[in-house]
């Protein structure tokens, strides 16, 4: 048996423990080891069964969110996959066109029957004939599927990004929950439901994918972080593509301009993410408040679910996930969906569940983002939250010379990236400074707040060096006492309505011996002369000054793992796509 599995089950002591009882033997203490223990178990009571039934009745006794992937040498030249709160696609590969662009879904006739695990011996199959759920026969709607013309040839790939298989096909349909995709022998694809619900769509949809295969190769970047930090100049011109009009001042997001007046009218914004995506919350949380005129909840969905904090119809929620499938985000988002909130998805990856599931949304538009360390979709999500707010505030008087010159700010930035990004050679001499040092603080406050966190994120995560982002305004509360001579600080300090309490934090810490790495605006003289080194970004709005200011320190996590020989691209313990709670 041969299994690929992305996710957890929750329920695999109670499953381990009961095909030990019935004998069987474990060589690891992985999930994986009970799905294979499971199907082999499940075969010996009901040798009849097909390939497909017997995943469909594994993933019956399975609890947790997965995506699964199954061979086995007694059904050669079969595939079957599922999935389950995991991300799952199918690619499809053929000579000629096919058929038809949707495939229909399989029911079982009779209500499906799950297989007790309790050891019996009868060989009852759970299904009947499998009818197409609108209606077609069998055999009619399964050949439609197959390619045109005499080369019948087809390949099929399985894959939980579409990244991962560009290079083979642009052609996918992306799996819903408990969907059993099999690939029989005579090399058919299938996909079949246990249960008929309200809900369901009658077939899945082939999609045919925008990517580029460019935008998934390295090209002459060592890593594809370093790429993805690279490409932001032109990343954050595709967010913006279509979007705005610098000329007349306008901003239209074409996949909530239906809700505006809704969103107008709501109680309050909810944002709700995790990690970097939280981090983009926060960079914006002063924007939105600005320019809406709303309150604005910022929360990270693991504590918004622990808290089971109360939602309200009339509450707006935005999950913002550059994966679109984050367990943590998709359960808030359910969560909030449930109680009559309007859900307003933020996701870089079109298809994905936090897609779906939201009544309306805006991609990000950053391209594939390969590199677990997210960086260019970062600077893309504040980039859509603030065309949000300029969307949203488009009609206040009042606001207009504040829009105007944010919308001015966004026309000149892809400019000043590639300035920020000509500072590289000086952050790598800087990162040879710091590269063995224990620890590394990030201050900052006002808009460069999340600058601290989200650069302090990406150091912890690719170089597994401590590293905290604090609030300067917090200095006094804790963290002065960290402050010494030998503890590696960088501190960010731009013009604008914080500036002089950030001079002031700037002399405390220099008055204790620190001598900060200052990240501050070109010929500003005036913090520069506390520095031990400086990095000097241009100057723009101060609510789009934190994408200027969170590149150098992206710039300083790689460096400093690559001097520490760490896999920038793949860091230890962690995963693009984080689909477990
Ligand atoms: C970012 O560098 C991290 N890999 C991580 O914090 C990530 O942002 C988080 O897991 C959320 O992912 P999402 O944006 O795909 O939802």
């Amino acid at each position: 048996m041969w299994i690929s599995f992305a996710g957890i089950i929750t329920n695999y002591k109670d499953v381990k423990q009961f095909l030990v009882q019935k004998g069987h033997k474990f060589r690891s203490d992985t999930d994986t080891e009970i799905i294979a223990k499971l199907i082999k178990h499940i075969h010996g009571l009901h040798p009849n069964y097909s390939f497909r039934e017997l995943v469909e009745q594994v993933i019956q006794q399975l609890e947790g969110a997965f995506a699964l992937c199954f061979k086995s040498m007694h059904f050669p030249g079969e595939v079957v996959a599922t999935r389950r709160g995991s991300p799952l696609l199918v690619g499809i590969k053929t000579k000629t066109k096919l058929a038809t662009d949707h495939i229909p879904i399989l029911y079982s006739k009779d209500s499906p029957e799950k297989v007790e695990l309790k050891d019996t011996q009868s060989d009852h199959r759970p299904h009947g004939h499998e009818i197409p759920a609108h209606g077609l026969a069998r055999s009619q709607s399964t050949s439609e599927f197959l390619p045109q013309g005499d080369n019948k040839e087809v390949e099929y790939f399985f894959a939980s990004d579409a990244s991962a298989i560009i290079e083979h096909t642009d052609r996918v349909i992306y799996l819903l929950d408990d969907d059993v995709a099999s690939v029989e022998k005579e090399g058919v694809l299938k996909i079949h439901r246990l249960k008929r619900t309200l809900e369901d769509t009658h077939a899945r949809e082939i999609t045919t994918l925008k990517m580029e295969i460019q935008q998934i190769m390295k090209g002459n970047f060592s890593s594809f972080m370093q790429k993805e930090i690279f490409e932001q100049p032109e990343s954050v011109v595709t967010t913006m593509r279509g979007r705005i009009n610098f000329d007349s001042e306008t901003v239209v997001l074409g996949g909530i301009k239906d809700y505006i007046g809704e969103i107008r009218r709501c109680r309050r914004l909810l944002l709700i993410a995790c990690g970097t995506s939280y981090n983009s919350a926060i960079a914006t949380r002063q924007l939105l408040e600005e320019l809406t005129e709303l309150p604005v909840m910022v929360d990270l969905a693991s504590d918004f679910l622990d808290r089971n904090t109360p939602i309200f119809r009339d509450d707006v929620c935005f999950f913002i996930s550059q994966s679109g499938e984050t367990a943590d985000t998709l359960m808030a988002l359910r969560y909030c969906k449930q109680r009559g909130a309007l859900i307003v998805g933020i996701t870089n990856t079109v298809g994905s569940s936090i897609c779906r599931e939201s009544h309306c949304g805006v991609h990000i538009n950053a391209g594939p983002e390969i590199g677990v360390a997210s960086t260019k979709a970062y600077t893309s999500q504040i980039i859509s939250l603030v065309m949000f707010a300029l969307m949203v505030s488009e009609d206040r008087i009042s606001a207009q010379p504040r829009r105007s010159e944010i919308i001015q700010g966004l026309r000149n930035l892809p400019d000043q990236i590639k300035e920020v990004l000509e500072l590289d050679s000086k952050i790598q001499e800087i990162s040879k400074k710091v590269f063995e040092k224990k620890s590394l603080l990030v201050l900052g406050r006002g808009y460069n707040y999340a600058t601290c966190l989200e650069g302090a994120l990406k150091i912890k995560e690719i170089t597994y060096m401590h590293s905290e982002g604090i609030l300067a305004g917090e200095l006094k509360h804790g963290p002065l006492a960290l402050v010494d001579k030998g503890m590696p600080i960088i501190m960010i300090c731009t013009r604008d309505n914080v500036f002089v309490k950030c001079m002031n934090a700037l002399q405390q810490v220099t008055a204790r011996e620190g001598r900060p790495i200052l990240i501050c605006h070109k010929n500003d003289q005036e913090p520069q002369k506390y520095g031990s080194s400086v990095l000097e970004v241009p100057k723009t709005v101060d609510c789009l000054q934190g994408i200027l200011t969170v590149i150098p320190l992206q710039l300083v996590s790689y460096h400093v793992a690559v001097l520490k020989g760490c896999n920038v691209d793949c860091p230890r313990n962690l995963a693009k796509s984080v689909t477990v709670e």
